[in-house]
């Protein structure tokens, strides 16, 4: 429920299965972090979301902490079936925040993430290397201020926020408490094989599938399965008994039945030949 008592708005990722996972996407205007090891798919989902957003008329922000070429980057997308380059730069924006870090550090980075959800109308902001910003910040105080501004940023703008970083495991920091939900990426070896799964380990004001589900990064992009014990949970129709018994057409065999056979049900009628198994379904 919002502050008016209405239901969160919901913005899906645009993957199906994740979707399910979340109970119908993130929550407009919420703060997330997507963690996982180098290579586990964060930039790939990042993007993602960004351009399943952009794919009607909405508009996002990708904004880069680290060194690395947008180019190159976008080598490494262009294989995808979601990227679309039509998109680029009028809808999706991609923005390195490297410099003005450096020289203007984590004020400096607010205002240009502020100034640009504002002017281009963004809905979706990805922050990919966050830990850079962790890095800039002059103390543990000056940086859970970053993430206490981003938050209000995010609310003020009902642009929902996605921080990508490397860190790995539940760690009891601020930034863990304050933002609205984690997403943590594994990629763990069974044997010889890898294995790839997402675990949503917070999600505040929604209900979700809790544990690991298992996803690939195919060329459609992350493609997630969540479990199917976990979704079948809960039936989504209760099962009803019909109760009620209908006469099987001989009348001593109805009293010894209790008043006949249960509706609905099967009766197997056996026995050797000659015994009057025809007779009885001619009877039924
Ligand atoms: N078409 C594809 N099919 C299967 N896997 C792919 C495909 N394209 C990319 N990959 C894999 O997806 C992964 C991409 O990971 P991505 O760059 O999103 O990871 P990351 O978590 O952002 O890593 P880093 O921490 O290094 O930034 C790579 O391991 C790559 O091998
Ligand atoms: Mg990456």
């Amino acid at each position: 429920m919002n502050e008016d008592g209405g239901v969160l708005e919901r913005l899906p990722s645009g993957i199906a299965g994740l979707d399910v996972i979340l109970g119908g996407g993130f929550l407009k205007g919420g703060l997330y972090i997507i963690q996982g090891p180098p290579g586990a798919g964060k930039t790939t989902l990042g993007n993602q979301i960004c351009f399943n957003h952009v794919a009607d008329e909405k508009r996002a922000l990708y904004a880069t902490l680290f060194a690395e070429y947008h180019a190159r980057m976008m080598q490494h997308l262009s294989i995808m079936s979601f990227f679309d380059i039509s998109k680029l730069p009028d809808q999706l924006t991609y923005l390195n925040g490297l410099r003005v870090l450096h020289d203007e550090g984590l004020k400096g980075l607010l205002a240009v993430l502020r100034r640009e959800i504002t002017t281009r109308s963004a809905s979706v902001l990805v922050i990919d290397g966050i830990v850079s910003a962790r890095r800039a910040a002059q103390g543990e105080q000056a940086y859970n201020e970053f993430i206490h501004e981003l938050q209000l940023i995010a609310i003020a703008t009902d642009c929902t926020v996605f921080m990508l970083t490397s860190a790995q495991g539940i760690k009891v920091t601020p930034e863990h408490t304050m933002v609205d939900g984690i997403i943590e990426l594994t990629d763990q070896l069974t044997g010889w094989a890898a294995e790839s799964s997402l675990q949503a380990v917070k999600f505040r004001g929604s209900a979700f599938l809790r544990g690991r589900h298992a996803f690939k990064i195919t060329s459609d992009g992350i493609v997630v399965h969540p479990r199917i014990e976990a979704l079948l949970a809960r039936p989504s129709q209760p099962d009803e008994g019909i109760p009620g018994r209908i006469s099987c057409g001989i009348e001593q065999l109805d009293v010894m039945l209790g008043g006949g056979l249960p509706a609905y049900s099967t009766t197997m009628i056996m026995g050797p030949s000659g015994t009057g198994k025809q007779r009885s379904g001619s009877s039924f």
